[in-house]
C-alpha cells in the first residue's frame, strides 16, 4: 500500500516536471539574463517588448564589460548571465577566447546576420554597427581638405585636431584597425603625428569634441556616427547646435574604407535559460527588432533587410573597413601601448 502511495506521488511529481510545472522548471521557462555592457534606452525598450511578446522576463545586469567578462568568469557554473552584450568586435573576441560563450545554433540567427558581423564560429552575433568618421568646423574646413584617417596625422593639422583621452576603446579600435591595415610603424607614427597636431589635451566624451569644435578650440575631430544623431534630437540645445555645426566626413573612401565597429550579443558557455536566450537573439536580429535599433539609438542594422533611420540613409552610402572583428581584440594591448609610447594621453 505504502509503495502504492508512493508510485502515485512520483507518478504526479514526473507528470508536474513533465508539464513544466515545478518551480525550477516554471522559472527556467520564463526568464532570461543578460550582463549588458550598451548604454541606450533603445535595448530596454526593445527587452520590453520582447517580455510583452513571449512572457519571458528579461533581466539586465549593467557594467562595463571587462567586468562583465570577468565576473563570468569568475562565476563560473554559477552564473546567472544566459547573455552577454557589450559593443566592440574586439570586446566580443576577448569574450570568446576567455572561454565563456559556447556557439550560438539558430538557422534563423544566420539568415538575419550576413557572416562578416559574425563570429566565425558564431560565439557571438552582431546586433549593429557604427562608423568612427571625421567631424570637422563647417566655418573654417572644406570637406575637399579631407581625406583618410592617416591624413590627419600631416603637418597642415597642426593645432587643430581635437581628440578624447586614449583610455576611449573607440579610439582603441580605430587604432587596432590602422595596426592591422598600415603596419605597426605607421600606426606608431600616427599616434605621434595627432599628438603634435593637438588644439589641446585630450578630454571629453565624443559628444565634447563636437562641442568643442564649434566652440572654436580645434577643427577636426573623430567621432562615432550615432553621437550625431544623439546629439541633433537631444533636449539639450548646447548638443543640438554642436551636431548640426559640424560637417561629417566619411574617410578612407579611395583607400581602406571608414572604420566601421560592432555590437553585439553572445551566448555564455553556461547559460541555464539557452532557448529563451536564442528567442532573444532571433527577436533581436529580426527586420522589426533592427529597424528599432536604428530608429532609437542611430545605429546600422545588421540585418540587410532593415530600414535604416533617415537620418543615416541621408549619409548615403560609403566604403567600409574590411577586417577581421577580432583583429581589434588581438591588435588592442598593442594599441594602448602605442597610445602611451606617442604621448596620446
Ligand atoms: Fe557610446
Amino acid at each position: 500500500m505504502k509503495n502504492i502511495f508512493l508510485l502515485t506521488v512520483l507518478a504526479l511529481f514526473g507528470f508536474l516536471a513533465w508539464f513544466g510545472f515545478s518551480p525550477a522548471a516554471q522559472a527556467q521557462d520564463k526568464v532570461v539574463n543578460i550582463y549588458s555592457a550598451r548604454h541606450y534606452e533603445s535595448d530596454k525598450e526593445l527587452f520590453d517588448l520582447f517580455e510583452k511578446q513571449t512572457g519571458i522576463k528579461v533581466n539586465v545586469v549593467s557594467a562595463e564589460a571587462p567586468e562583465l567578462i570577468e565576473r563570468i568568469k569568475r562565476e563560473g557554473a554559477a552564473t546567472e548571465a544566459d547573455l552577454f552584450i557589450t559593443v566592440d568586435g574586439g570586446v566580443l573576441h576577448t569574450a570568446k577566447t576567455t572561454g565563456i560563450l559556447q556557439p550560438i545554433v539558430s538557422d534563423t540567427v544566420l539568415k538575419n546576420v550576413p557572416a562578416t558581423l559574425r563570429d566565425k564560429d558564431n560565439a557571438w552575433v552582431g546586433l549593429t554597427t557604427r562608423a568612427r568618421i571625421i567631424v570637422y568646423s563647417k566655418e573654417r574646413v572644406k570637406p575637399e581638405q579631407l581625406s583618410t584617417y592617416e591624413d590627419l596625422a600631416a603637418p597642415k593639422w597642426k593645432g587643430k585636431v581635437v581628440t578624447r583621452p586614449s583610455s576611449g576603446l573607440y579610439d582603441q579600435s580605430l587604432l587596432a584597425s590602422l595596426i592591422t591595415l598600415d603596419g605597426d610603424e605607421t600606426a606608431l607614427n600616427w599616434v605621434k603625428g595627432i599628438v603634435a597636431n593637438f588644439a589641446r589635451p585630450p578630454k571629453g566624451n565624443d559628444r565634447a569634441q563636437a562641442k568643442d569644435i564649434v566652440a572654436g578650440l580645434g577643427d577636426v575631430a573623430l567621432m562615432n556616427t550615432y553621437y550625431i544623431g544623439q546629439m541633433l534630437n537631444s533636449k539639450d540645445p548646447e548638443e543640438v547646435k554642436a551636431a548640426e555645426n559640424v560637417g561629417l566626413f566619411f574617410p578612407n573612401q579611395a583607400t581602406t574604407g571608414t572604420h566601421i565597429n560592432v555590437s553585439g550579443v553572445a551566448l555564455t558557455k553556461e547559460a541555464k535559460n539557452k532557448d529563451n536566450a536564442i528567442k532573444l537573439i532571433e527577436f533581436l536580429t529580426d527586420v522589426q527588432a533592427q529597424e528599432q535599433l536604428s530608429a532609437g539609438n542611430y545605429e546600422f542594422p545588421t540585418n540587410p533587410n532593415a530600414k535604416k533611420h533617415p537620418l543615416l540613409d541621408s549619409w548615403g552610402s560609403f566604403k567600409t573597413q574590411q577586417i577581421d572583428f577580432s583583429a581589434l581584440g588581438v591588435n588592442n594591448p598593442k594599441a594602448v601601448q602605442f597610445f602611451i609610447e606617442g604621448g596620446w594621453k
